[in-house]
């Protein structure tokens, strides 16, 4: 279904009624969404950032982006570059935290509080957890793991240990600050790696966004088998309860795409349930990647074009089905992620 005819207010009327802070939540905390699909260029960031902006500017929630992305195409849509090299001079990005976080440093939670913009693009709502080009190094963190596993005297239990690393590595970060927000989009990285694992392991939601292509079929399919065993060898923790939220459509511009679209959206309705299917699809628009130059998202700098229309749209979408599926799964008791133990 293209929609391009709701207006902002319209929006704001169809979902200020919906308050998912209350609605089926016994404590405050933010819902956590990790953004992710292991193929890469299918319009990931694009729509975390627009969803987040008309999240916060239209319907009034406190709204984090969170960039865990190497290429930090998030952050760049969102501040000019010279801005994010003050950032990364003053420390002020996702590599310190994930730094700090590694060798447990207790004022963790002042130093995130620290590095989170607010106000991102002038939206009093929007913030942003800048990403880095450089996260972590690997070999460095497993060579501190393993110091830490024969100290503890659980040499013969490395993979356990490593579980744990991946289990509390996002988790640490934003479970100190999940007061402060109603939502936490968390931008991923194209395939699937620790910092998305961690990700996914955090979050309470995710979100596909995907082109209805056959080969993101295949790509959908090889994430969700991948997130099932992530949850079994993650089984014995009750913390960790991420669901799917939806799969969004942005349509490709390949000539092919029409061809294919029944045939891929046919067996999308066979695969999963239509709650699953976001209706709202994002339509080839050029003013969306032109938006990128005035590091502002479209539903900012072009609010009237159709793609800004359908963002928008989506946003109502993810809400109410944000709302549904918070009123179905009761809220874990162990929400709190700042509660959580090693
Ligand atoms: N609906 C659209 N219409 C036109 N251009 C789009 C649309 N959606 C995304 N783009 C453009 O397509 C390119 C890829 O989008 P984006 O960076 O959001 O994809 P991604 O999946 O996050 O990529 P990566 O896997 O590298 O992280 C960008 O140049 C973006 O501006
Ligand atoms: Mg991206």
């Amino acid at each position: 279904m293209y929609i391009s005819s709701q207006s902002p207010q319209l929006a704001h009327k169809l979902t200020s009624g919906i308050d998912f802070h209350r609605s089926g939540r016994q404590g405050l905390m933010a819902y956590i969404i990790a953004s992710t699909n292991m193929k890469g260029g299918v319009g990931k960031t694009t729509m975390t950032v627009n969803l987040a902006t008309c999240l916060a500017k239209y319907q009034n929630k406190r709204v984090l982006i969170v960039d865990l992305d190497t290429q930090i195409s998030a952050t760049l849509s969102l501040m000019p570059p010279g801005e994010f090299a003050n950032l990364r001079a003053q420390k002020k990005t996702l590599r310190t935290l994930i730094h700090e976080g590694v060798r447990g440093n207790p004022k963790l939670a002042d130093l995130t509080r620290d590095a989170i913009q607010g106000y991102v693009c002038n939206v009093p709502n929007l913030s942003l957890l800048a990403g880095d080009i450089d996260l972590y190094d690997e070999f460095l963190v497993s060579e501190l793991l393993h110091r830490r596993s024969v100290q503890q005297g659980r040499s013969d239990e490395f993979e356990k240990v490593w579980n744990e690393f991946e289990v509390n590595l996002i988790r640490d970060i934003l479970g100190p600050i999940g007061n402060d927000f109603d939502v936490i989009i968390l931008d991923c990285a194209p395939g699937y790696n620790l910092v998305t694992r961690s990700a996914l392991l955090a979050s309470n939601y995710y979100l596909i966004p995907s082109r209805p292509e056959p080969l993101s079929l295949i790509g959908i399919q090889l994430l969700q088998r991948r997130i099932a065993r992530l949850k079994e060898t993650h089984k014995d923790n009750p913390a960790v309860n991420v669901e799917m939220l939806g799969i969004a459509f942005s349509l490709s511009g390949n000539i092919f795409t029409g061809r294919y679209h029944n045939q891929v959206m046919k067996r999308l309705n066979d695969d999963f349930s239509e709650v699953k299917l976001f209706k709202t699809k994002i339509p080839v628009d050029v003013n969306i990647s032109k938006a990128v130059d005035t590091y502002q998202p479209v539903v900012l700098s072009n609010p009237s074009c159709s793609g800004s229309k359908a963002f928008i749209q989506l946003a109502t979408e993810f809400t109410q089905k944000l709302t549904t599926v918070a009123r179905i799964n009761e809220p874990p008791s162990n929400f709190l992620l700042s509660n959580l133990g090693d």
